[in-house]
């Protein structure tokens, strides 16, 4: 299929306007020519060729040709657990985005993730690459980088619909952009709801810039998968990563964006004021559990509504290693185990955690086997009625 694109030299104008056109792929000329009538001038960026190679491979991957092992292909019969927390990694893509959260960006395929499927008993997978932000303040390579992932995610869940889903990556901070691109991505590739970072690039969620990017999502009722991101700092010199530990962000600091963003969410009654919005919220809520009562309700008069929204319209997903302990706090707060979701956080959590995550489940205190059994499979049917097989 290579051969099928020329890219060397990638004259973009060329390619899109030109004869050069028929040399492309007929995917990769209908992306280029949908991305220009939004706006979106992919051909600039050096990422966009072999994204363009990775998504146009992804449509013609013949998956049983693939010497994938048919066992791992359909999921077993008591493989019904939905990881709603789980990332691909294209490889354009970690060429862009070499590391997050201080750890280096993990090799992925196809195969090693329905190994990981079938190792947890994984039905099916959301998959999400929430963070486009890459160049900060360049808003076009943000929107061109959100583009080429909601194609390559959908061109990859296409190979195996009965496997996969994926949530919508968003162009924000850039609200307009990001407008155009969840409602396409939604509307035309099939995704499933809209995955956000805690802060896009410094900007936490509750901004009265995202406003209008709610009121559109309000509309079209959708579930928004929220994961976190690095801290930045705003300095004289433009933004930097902030790390204040000798600890990578994803250990410490990805806890504690959580519970920024939803303070943030709250005091701005984004959370409470958008009653149709359901909001996935990472790692049993990381740190958000310890400031609800002195930050959020404590600050705010609408103690009534935060809670109600944190009861009926926000769920939680189970990555990483929460349920020893850490599961304890959430409840607390009347939290009903009927709105925990399983997430894996693969291929992000480090080897070494994957069965100690899976154990703490599998051991926790909280809840009783019928409550882990429908953590798994049953209350994400209920968020998403209809809009996923499982
Ligand atoms: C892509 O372009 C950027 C500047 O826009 C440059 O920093 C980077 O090295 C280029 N990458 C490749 C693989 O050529
Ligand atoms: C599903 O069955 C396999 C093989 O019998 C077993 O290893 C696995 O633990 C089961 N999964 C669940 C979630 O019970
Ligand atoms: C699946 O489980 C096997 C056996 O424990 C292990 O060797 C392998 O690394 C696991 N694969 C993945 C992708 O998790
Ligand atoms: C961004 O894209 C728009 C529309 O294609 C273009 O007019 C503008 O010059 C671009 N901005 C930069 C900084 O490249
Ligand atoms: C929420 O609603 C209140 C009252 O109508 C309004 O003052 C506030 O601006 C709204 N905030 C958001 C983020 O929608």
């Amino acid at each position: 299929m290579w051969t099928l694109i020329v890219l060397a030299g990638f004259g973009a104008l060329k390619l899109v306007h030109g004869n050069a056109e028929l040399q492309l792929d007929p995917i990769a000329s209908r992306i280029l020519r949908e991305a220009l009538a939004d706006g979106i001038e992919l051909a600039l960026f050096n990422f966009t060729a072999p994204a363009l190679q990775e998504i146009v491979a992804w449509a013609h991957f013949d998956v049983r040709k693939s010497g994938i092992p048919e066992g791992l292909l359909r999921a077993a019969r008591n493989a019904t657990t939905v990881d709603v927390h789980a990332h691909h990694v294209p490889n354009w893509f970690r060429a862009i985005e070499p590391s997050d959260g201080g750890m280096p960006s993990p090799a992925w395929t196809l195969e090693s993730q329905l190994q990981h499927m079938a190792n947890q008993s994984i039905g099916r997978s959301i998959l999400s690459i929430p963070k486009p932000n890459e160049f900060l303040g360049d808003k076009n390579a943000t929107a061109a980088i959100a583009r080429l992932l909601n194609e390559n995610t959908a061109a990859l869940v296409k190979v195996l619909p009965n496997r996969f889903s994926f949530f919508a990556t968003s162009a924000l901070p850039y609200v307009d952009e990001s407008l155009t691109e969840v409602k396409r991505a939604v509307e035309t590739l099939g995704a499933v709801g809209v995955a956000l970072t805690s802060n896009h690039e410094g900007k936490y969620l509750g901004n009265p810039e995202f406003a209008r990017f709610f009121t559109g999502m309000e509309a079209m009722n959708a579930i928004v998968f929220v994961h976190p991101a690095n801290p930045l700092m705003e300095t004289a010199g433009g933004l930097v990563l902030a790390n204040p530990t000798l600890y990578p962000q994803g250990i410490a600091e990805f806890f504690f964006e959580t519970a920024r963003t939803f303070m943030d969410l709250a005091l701005s009654r984004t959370l409470q004021n958008l009653t149709h919005l359901n909001w996935i919220i990472p790692h049993v809520g990381g740190s958000l559990l310890s400031i609800i009562d002195r930050s959020i309700t404590g600050r705010s008069e609408e103690t009534t509504a935060i809670m109600q929204a944190f009861h009926t319209r926000c769920w939680w997903d189970s990555a990483g290693i929460t349920y020893a302990h850490q599961l304890g706090g959430l409840l607390a707060y009347n939290i009903s185990p009927s709105f925990l979701l399983y997430g894996s956080d693969w291929p992000w959590i480090p080897a070494a955690l994957v069965d100690p995550a899976f154990d703490a489940i599998a051991t926790s205190p909280f809840l009783n086997d019928a409550q882990k059994l429908a953590m798994r499979s049953e209350n994400v049917k209920r968020l998403f009625e209809g809009k996923i097989g499982i």
